[in-house]
């Protein structure tokens, strides 16, 4: 793929106007939304689903515990299991989860090889994944056992036509099923509470992929899968690093932390958490950023965030040669198919997202998929919607097939 900005090339589209569609209103601004923020004005962060981002009284919250750290490492290294504790259980409560379940762990990449190291597998057991899965997951899973592959066609219309394509592609030897809440590239639901209840009754071991899912949905443990995982420091305002392994009752005690510490005889959540000499400010300042949420109001900034990712989706629809793909009411994110031949591998996606963040001050993810890839773009309070026009209007001259 490349790209001219010839305008008399008869491969580049023409200009969209980023008009506002019909039907289509556009948000108004989230009120103090981008103050909380400390982020480039000069650049459109519609990515948030990526790396998430850090309001300022986070932000604080963290200088401050390092602040704690510097002027007595003793005092504060002492306390810290007893910090924690604290912490996880003002998290707990906001994602409405036992405490005693509930585990700060680094990242999501991490939760997925935590939690299949606590299945027990057997020769000739299979873990089923789908195309859609994120890849530092999937090589956890293929780690582990050979995995089958479920392929979601990513114009399926719906959580049942997703349900039916995982369960028919279940086989004897299905041990364990890895799927997303929320998909990275296609912005799908996946693991629906109807699915995970099917696959427990087939005697299937669920492990949900929730990197997307607190601060962006309302229950993000839903379905209550025997484990999940999920990143507070992509939709819940924490500081990197900052992410939780939530686990069923029956399972706890198979839970080992990945490197043993003082607290490896303690069991879960204590001996995951602890990392001796590590940084543990993220964390304790995680329950700052659920807390600015609800302060804000949950609902709200869920129903702005969403209206803002669908404007800016319609907006892109209107561009010749891009689908929107189906989604799910509610969401902060939306994904939309690129023309045939566009970002069809991994080096042409990321080339194109290169070129676009560094041309046009830009910030999007642009996903690989055969045939031609696809574009995803988020919502978040601190976006405007001028900023999907600037998009809008500057994706055309990218599209050129390769
Ligand atoms: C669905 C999904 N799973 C896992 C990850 C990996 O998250 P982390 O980098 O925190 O391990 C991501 C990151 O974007 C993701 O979108």
């Amino acid at each position: 793929m490349t790209e001219t900005t010839r305008p008399a090339d008869p491969f580049t589209p023409p200009a969209v106007p980023a008009a506002q569609p019909a039907g289509q209103e556009a948000p108004g601004e989230f009120p103090g939304g981008a103050g909380l923020f400390r982020l480039d004005p000069d650049v459109a962060h519609l990515n948030h689903g990526s790396f998430g981002a850090v309001p300022v009284p986070v932000q604080e919250a963290q200088a401050a515990l390092r602040a704690e750290v510097h002027a007595d490492p003793d005092a504060f290294f002492v306390a810290v299991p007893e910090r924690l504790e604290q912490a996880r259980a003002r998290i707990a409560a906001h994602l409405a989860t036992d405490p005693d379940g509930l585990a700060f762990i680094a990242n999501a990449t991490e939760g997925a090889n935590l939690a299949l190291d606590a299945v027990p597998l057997a020769e000739g057991d299979e873990i089923l994944v789908t195309d859609h899965g994120y890849g530092t997951v999937t090589a956890a899973a293929a780690r582990r056992a050979p995995v089958t592959t479920v392929a979601l066609d990513p114009a399926l219309p719906d959580e049942d036509a997703v349900r039916e394509a995982v369960l028919a592609t279940l086989t004897a030897r299905t041990r364990v099923a890895v799927l997303d809440h929320v998909s990275s590239p296609t912005a799908r639901i996946i693991a629906s509470p109807r699915l995970l209840a099917e696959l427990r009754e087939r005697g299937v071991t669920t492990v949900v992929d929730g990197a997307h899912s607190p601060g962006m949905l309302a229950d993000p443990l839903a379905g209550r899968p025997d484990f999940w995982f999920g990143n507070l420091h992509k939709w819940g305002y924490a500081p990197s690093g900052t992410a939780l392994l939530a686990v069923a009752p029956q399972h706890r005690h198979r839970v080992r932390a990945l490197v043993p510490s003082w607290e490896d005889g303690h069991g879960f959540p204590r001996s995951v958490e602890n990392r001796a000499t590590a940084d543990y400010t993220g964390w304790l300042a995680a329950p700052e950023g659920l807390d600015l949420i609800e302060t804000l109001d949950a609902a709200k900034v869920r129903a702005h965030n969403s209206a803002l990712a669908a404007h800016g989706a319609a907006l892109l629809a209107g561009i010749p040669g891009l689908a929107a793909l189906p989604h799910t009411d509610g969401l902060a994110m939306r994904t939309l198919r690129l023309p045939a031949g566009v970002a069809d591998t991994p080096d042409a996606a990321r080339a194109l997202r290169e070129r676009i963040a560094a041309r046009e001050r830009i910030r999007v993810l642009i996903w690989p998929w055969p045939g031609g890839g696809g574009i995803r773009i988020c919502g978040q309070i601190y976006n405007r919607p001028e900023e999907y026009a600037r998009l809008a209007a500057a994706l055309p001259k990218y599209l050129r097939c390769a």
